[in-house]
């Protein structure tokens, strides 16, 4: 039986408050601590906040048992043995992330260690941030002997956060002590030693006991670097795959095709080949950034990051002119656009490409009848209800008299549509893909004028007319 462990997770955004649910489902007692106290009693509530699998049923068997949310983080440190820091690193005017919410943190863990201490970086955070933080903690008066601080990088997806989570690739730790990399041995043991996925009703996954989850035991700084580094890669892939797509416009060729001829090279893998509309989200537009400003900082010339960036904004701009060329003029253009959240199955508009689209449009005088599962109520704060952007209950209600039809996430939901029903709906059958849910023969059978990304445009054949 693996040891439980006192855990305390600082920040209940979608890292701090899955990985709080997720401790307790590995046998953990666990503080959920977060400064807004709204939240604190929303989430005592029951009310989960964001929209990710899972974490109903999580949060529906611990809440307020193993797992406790307070306001309180002095109550919360005096009472834990490791307390993990998942707080907001938001990026700065410079591209630097902004660590103001990590230090305040350690100075008021400082405040009330009353015994040896794991504190556990959590939060997205450039290399030296865990000196940095052991520095804070000794100037408000703690001895050396008293804590350690460790490196515990996250790796989950929005949308698969608890599942990715409970079934990890790899687990990251970086200490500089053994007696820390014991606790954290201890906390994740659950799921190393495979025990986890031997236990009644688990988050299924593609884990089991005997395939268990290997822990990577590293230096602090390279736990650091290891996080900046894998989403600036995924971010590169997804970047490098969009050039290749538009030489493949370029070219008439299929980038689906290149894709999965590149991707079946085991050396290069098939995932994060999608081409699209460009990536966003939380994470990906900031860490470029501020791994790329850790860079420059550090004297090390980094400029490929700056080309990853650059091909991410003109791809909104390509996809921008496509719908120009499908529909030559845009003012006054109806267009019904299908997601706004930043990728499919969750309702996080943050970074979004898609809104970012939408409000071009917009500012080119169209007007935008979108629909999206579960973003719509976040997106109305960024582009709030008017007669130029109206807000729909479903796909085929936001398709109603369209001119074209704008797929800007990837929903699943969004790849299942009853074309008949589609086209019949809209007023001109034209579908600009820009997640190339599609195959662009069955758009055609069905009528559609299509546009995707990579591919080449699809027009339905004219029969031809008898004299
Ligand atoms: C990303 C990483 O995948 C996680 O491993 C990491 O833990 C997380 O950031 C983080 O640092 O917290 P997430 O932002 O949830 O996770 O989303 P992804 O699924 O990685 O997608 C990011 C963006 O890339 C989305 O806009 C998505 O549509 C786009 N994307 C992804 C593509 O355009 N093509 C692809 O092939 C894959």
């Amino acid at each position: 039986m693996s040891k439980k462990i006192q855990i305390a997770v600082v920040g209940s955004g979608y890292v701090g408050l899955v990985a709080a649910v997720c401790f307790a489902e590995m046998g953990h007692d666990v503080i959920c601590v977060d400064n807004d106290e709204r939240k604190v009693l929303a989430l005592q509530g029951g009310d989960t906040l964001i929209h990710e699998d899972h974490l109903p049923e999580l949060l529906n068997r611990y809440r307020n048992q193993r797992v406790r949310f307070m306001t309180d983080l002095a109550e919360a440190t005096r009472e834990c043995e490791a307390i993990f820091i998942a707080v907001g690193t938001p990026q700065s005017e410079t591209g630097d992330a902004d660590l103001s919410y990590v230090e305040a943190v350690a100075s008021e863990i400082a405040r009330s260690i009353n015994g040896y201490k794991v504190i556990v970086e959590k939060s997205t955070v450039p290399v030296y941030t865990n000196e940095w933080i052991r520095r804070v903690i000794e100037r408000n008066g703690v001895e050396r002997e008293m804590f350690d601080v460790v490196s515990n990088p996250e790796f989950l997806r929005e949308g698969t956060a608890v599942s990715d989570f409970l079934h990890p690739d790899r687990i990251v730790v970086g200490a500089d002590s053994e007696r820390a990399a014991a606790v954290l041995n201890a906390i994740y043991a659950p799921l190393t030693s495979g025990e986890y996925y031997d236990t009644e009703n688990i988050i299924p996954g593609m884990l089991s006991s005997e395939n268990p989850p290997p822990i990577l035991l590293t230096s602090t700084k390279s736990a650091e670097i290891i996080k900046h580094a894998s989403n600036a890669f995924l971010a590169m892939k997804i970047s490098f795959i969009n050039a290749v797509s538009n030489l493949c416009e370029a070219a008439d060729a299929n980038v689906e095709q290149v894709a999965r001829g590149m991707g079946l090279d085991s050396r290069i893998g098939p995932k994060f080949l999608r081409p699209g509309i460009g990536y966003g989200g939380s994470c990906f537009p900031k860490d470029v950034a501020a791994f790329r400003s850790v860079a420059e900082q550090m004297g090390v010339d980094f400029s490929l990051l700056s080309e990853v960036e650059k091909i991410n904004t003109e791809q909104k701009k390509r996809f921008l002119s496509k719908v120009r060329s499908a529909l030559w003029t845009l003012r006054g253009k109806k267009l019904a656009v299908l997601g706004l959240a930043f990728k499919g199955e969750t309702d996080d508009i943050r970074e979004s490409p898609a809104i970012d689209l939408v409000e071009m449009l917009l500012g080119e005088g169209c007007s935008v009848t979108a629909y999206d599962p579960a973003a719509m109520e976040r997106a109305k704060a960024e582009l709030p209800e008017s007669k130029q952007m109206i807000y729909a209950t479903d796909s085929y209600a936001a398709a109603r008299d369209a001119d074209a039809l704008l797929i800007l996430t990837d929903w699943r939901e969004f790849a299942g549509l009853d074309l008949h029903k589609l086209n019949a709906t809209m007023r001109y059958p034209i579908v600009i893909d820009g997640r190339n849910l599609y195959d662009p023969h069955a758009m055609v059978e069905h009528g559609f004028t299509y546009m995707s990304v990579g591919r080449p445009a699809a027009h339905p054949v004219r029969e031809a007319v008898a004299v």
